[in-house]
């Protein structure tokens, strides 16, 4: 008596698991077969192609040469169901996923399954990682494709395999941001097929510094902390912190400091002479000095000229969720809450790690909603966010982000926004735990 109503569930299990194909005539390429998919929140339907090779493998003489394109696919038909290989890269404790192989500049597409015949505009989103890490399967499209976009998420060859120069012909340098501009190329040549308008391609990305603003300045000092015994010794020397630390952080930064005045401005603006020689209460404007110089300056100057020539729209993210980058997978080595990190906000455009809060979910959909607009209209804009001017004078306006999102008037507040903000968890918490 129990057959029938077995093989009743198991039709209608088998149904709602099962891959529903679509197919795409990708102009000389060939045929891509993708599936099915569902939006995270409002459960929209969208197509998934994946792993779509755009260059040809770059394997034997190709190793290190400028990608070439692919002409057509090799078997005519395509099987775009999944994901394909990421490129070669160091392990990543925590955020690994198995599968490296050289042959890996493929690209996926994702596209609303809607019907209309109108041509949606196009988002390519290039992956952060420290040029040398990273890969598109991160980037999954199920909180984007609540709006009508097209999202595109190509890899590139990575490290030396991507960045190798030696001025030759054989190694001519640089490829990884060659292999870039030929999945651009390819969305250009090939976007129509999936009703993308080639004209309205907006490229986005995270930076490809791995790490938060943070950890990079404090990073030589912590490794020696946790990892070693030698630089105790220097974080309780006085004389260390007040006169070698900044030097040295500018040094291992980059920055070159050769008659020391650019230091001695530093530790002015951002240490009062009580706070100088005692490593904990010099952690805040630790992190607002790397902040300023690592990320914030270059960008602020970079939105500034772009701001010139072009409506040109700032932020800074503030809103502090579950889950944070900050250390990425060595979180742990710190004992210590590095507030909103370095890469937190892309953490709200996909689902990496897909566990939002409801609170975190209001921010999600806020996200998406101004990343998407400016995709499809070039200017963001969102439910509970009244406006976001653009650029208007030198320090602003721009949005900050966060539970409430407000429009400041004055970026280089952010400049010193933790020593300002000195009382909050991160330094207290810190000294929590380190006495
Ligand atoms: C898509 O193309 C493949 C390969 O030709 C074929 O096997 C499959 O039946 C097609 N699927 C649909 C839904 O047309
Ligand atoms: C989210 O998922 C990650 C990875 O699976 C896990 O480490 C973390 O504890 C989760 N966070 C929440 C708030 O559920």
């Amino acid at each position: 008596m129990l057959s029938p109503w077995f093989g009743v569930l198991l039709v209608l299990f088998n149904i709602t698991d099962a891959i529903i194909e679509v197919n795409v005539t990708v102009g000389q390429l060939g045929v891509a077969t993708g599936r099915l998919d569902r939006s995270k929140w409002s459960q929209r339907q969208f197509h998934s192609f994946q792993g779509i090779p755009f260059a040809e493998p770059p394997i034997g003489s190709l190793r290190f040469a400028p990608p070439v394109k692919v002409i057509s696919w090799k078997d005519y038909y395509l099987d775009a169901k999944n994901f394909r290989n990421i490129c070669p890269q160091t392990k990543q404790p925590g955020y690994d996923v198995e599968g490296y192989d050289e042959d890996c500049l493929h690209l996926n597409v994702y596209v609303p399954a809607t019907n209309g015949k109108e041509l949606l505009p196009v988002m390519i989103w290039i992956h952060g990682g420290s040029f040398m890490s990273g890969h598109a399967q991160r980037f999954k499209p199920h909180y984007l494709m609540e709006s009508d976009i097209i999202l595109v998420v190509p890899q590139f060859r990575l490290g030396p395999l991507g960045l190798l120069c030696l001025g030759t012909e054989e190694i001519p340098g640089n490829v990884q941001f060659l292999d870039q501009v030929m999945a651009m190329e390819w969305v250009r040549d090939n976007i129509e097929s999936f009703r993308g308008d080639r004209n309205r391609v907006t490229l986005s990305g995270q930076s490809s510094g791995a790490y938060s603003v943070n950890l990079h300045l404090l990073s030589p000092l912590s490794q020696g902390l946790y990892d070693g015994l030698s630089s105790i010794g220097l974080l309780n020397d006085p004389n260390f912190l007040k006169d070698k630390l900044i030097p040295l952080s500018l040094k291992y930064i980059g920055v070159p400091d050769e008659t020391g005045v650019f230091s001695q401005i530093l530790i002015e603006k951002y240490f009062s002479s009580s706070e100088l020689g005692d490593f904990l209460k010099m952690v805040p404007g630790l992190i607002d000095i790397g902040s300023v110089l690592i990320f914030k300056a270059g960008m602020y100057r970079m939105v500034h000229e772009n701001s010139r020539f072009q409506p040109t729209f700032m932020y800074s993210f503030d809103y502090r969720g579950s889950q944070t980058r900050f250390g990425y997978e060595s979180v742990k080595k710190y004992p210590f809450d590095g507030g909103v990190a370095h890469s937190d906000d892309y953490i709200y455009l996909f689902p990496f790690p897909d566990n939002l809060t409801e609170a975190d979910t209001v921010i999600a959909k806020r996200m998406v909603q101004l990343w998407t607009s400016f995709t499809i209209n070039g200017t963001p804009s969102a439910d509970f966010v009244s406006e976001w001017p653009k650029m208007s004078t030198r320090a602003g306006p721009y949005l900050k982000i966060g539970t409430e999102t407000r429009v400041g008037d004055n970026y280089f507040y952010e400049y010193t926004v933790t020593i300002h903000n000195k009382a909050t968890s991160l330094a207290a918490s810190l000294v929590h735990c380190l006495c």
